[in-house]
């Protein structure tokens, strides 16, 4: 039989390492061109017109989000589908998360989607469903939390929590993280995640 010629790429699918470290370059490049452009685009790193960063009430509120999980039933990122458009609104974009620290998109709906859930029902409507959601929805599955309106919202972190997140590019001025646990003063953590949810989406109709 014929000697045959190796060829470059026979020589590159016989060697792991070879192919490891050309995938590993291809990869590389690829990586670079999607996602460093994504660091100095407007639309990516400019907040939508409007969009104001998180009170001292939200911020806590936001805390509170995180704390009892309320991300494992909501994603909050309104695809870009037909769909998703009709039934919660126009679809997100990045400029409306400039200032989520983390961001809160999810991928796990049990739920609905909260991306667009601001100003969609009464504070009173939230105070009830969030202390009972049996009371306005009466198939729901979401779980109780009572102990919301019974806890004080949490001043003693807050301050500290928006400095952090002013170095993070957050505009608080030093006025308003002085200010910020007489803003808290008499609310509960009910308030706090109330004031978040109703500011959820209101800056993209
Ligand atoms: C075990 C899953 C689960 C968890 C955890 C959960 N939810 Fe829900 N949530 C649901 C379901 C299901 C619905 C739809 C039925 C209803 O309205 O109660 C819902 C509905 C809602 C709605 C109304 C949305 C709309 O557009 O009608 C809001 C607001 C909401 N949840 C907020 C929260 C908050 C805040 C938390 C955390 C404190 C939370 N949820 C935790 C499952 C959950």
């Amino acid at each position: 039989m014929a000697q045959e010629k190796i060829s470059g790429h026979a020589k590159v699918e016989t060697s792991n390492f070879l192919m490891v470290l050309l995938i590993l370059i291809v990869v590389s490049i690829g990586g670079l061109v999607e996602i460093v452009p994504l660091f100095f685009q407007r639309s990516t790193t400019q907040p939508v017109e409007g969009l104001k960063p998180y009170t001292a009430l939200q911020v806590v509120g936001r805390d509170v989000y995180r704390r009892e999980g309320c991300y494992n039933c909501h994603s909050q990122m309104v695809r870009p589908f037909r769909a998703e458009a009709l039934r919660y609104g126009p679809y997100s974009v990045a400029g409306e998360f400039v200032y989520d620290h983390p961001f809160q998109w999810g991928s796990k709906r049990t739920g609905p989607d909260l991306a667009r859930v601001g100003g969609r029902y009464s504070d009173d409507w939230h105070r009830t469903h969030l202390i009972n959601p049996r009371d306005v929805v009466p198939e729901s599955n979401m779980p109780a939390y009572p102990w919301l309106e019974r806890n004080a919202a949490n001043a003693g972190t807050v301050q500290a929590h928006m400095r952090g997140l002013r170095t993070l590019g957050l505009p608080y001025t030093d006025e308003e993280i002085a200010n910020a646990p007489e803003d808290l003063k008499d609310k509960t953590e009910l308030d706090a995640v109330i004031a978040y949810l109703q500011v959820l989406g209101i800056h993209r109709k």
